[in-house]
């Protein structure tokens, strides 16, 4: 894997997310990246650079926050660095294949698609999912409540939607502590 090319991407979206503090931000971005190098160690047959550069990429479009079309930022970066053509597309291609809403039921296709996929599905689990889902939620003038119903919509489902063993495994911890933290404020909201 080209190291140089790695650290570039990550200053890359370093300086794309600046400003950026309600948990769709670089510091997701490097988590999901990190996330998705400890499952592919395990995945003996995947392209290991394209899963790195799709993890780093992976929300460099979300309509959320950028008004691109067709992975415009991604591909800017990944032109600028002389990846082009098929590479370029295949990259994309797993980028597009992570979204949770625009996928839902749907298993990416590679499994270089369902490495990122489970990556970023790991971050919005465990306490680090916890976070985000308030700081989202803050940020969108949203209660505490709606965060807890964001949790039996989306978070408390992701365990039984992983696509490898590996973060199934990395999920377990994580999937126990959502419930723990739901017991918890169930339990401290009654004592109003
Ligand atoms: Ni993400």
């Amino acid at each position: 894997m080209n190291e140089q090319l790695i650290s570039e991407a990550k200053r890359y979206i370093e300086g794309l997310f600046a400003g950026h503090s309600d948990g769709h931000d670089a510091e997701h971005s490097l988590r999901v990246f990190s996330n998705a190098m400890k499952i592919a160690e395990n995945e003996a047959e995947c392209d290991i650079e394209a899963v790195a550069l799709a993890a780093l990429l992976h929300d460099a479009d979300d309509h959320k926050l950028f008004d691109t079309k067709d992975n415009e930022n991604a591909r800017a970066f990944l032109n600028g660095h002389g990846i082009t053509g098929s590479k370029a597309d295949f990259i994309c291609q797993i980028i597009n294949s992570v979204s949770f809403s625009r996928n839902r039921g749907r298993k990416p296709e590679t499994i270089e698609g369902k490495i990122v996929q489970d990556a970023d599905r790991l971050d919005a689990m465990g306490a680090i999912g916890i976070a985000r889902t308030f700081a989202y939620g803050g940020k969108q003038g949203r209660s505490l409540d709606d965060g807890i119903k964001h949790f039996h919509e989306k978070l408390l489902l992701l365990k039984d939607e992983l696509n490898t063993d590996p973060a199934r495994r990395m999920a377990v911890e994580r999937h126990r502590f959502l419930e723990e933290f739901i017991e918890h404020f169930n339990s401290e909201k009654q004592e109003l």
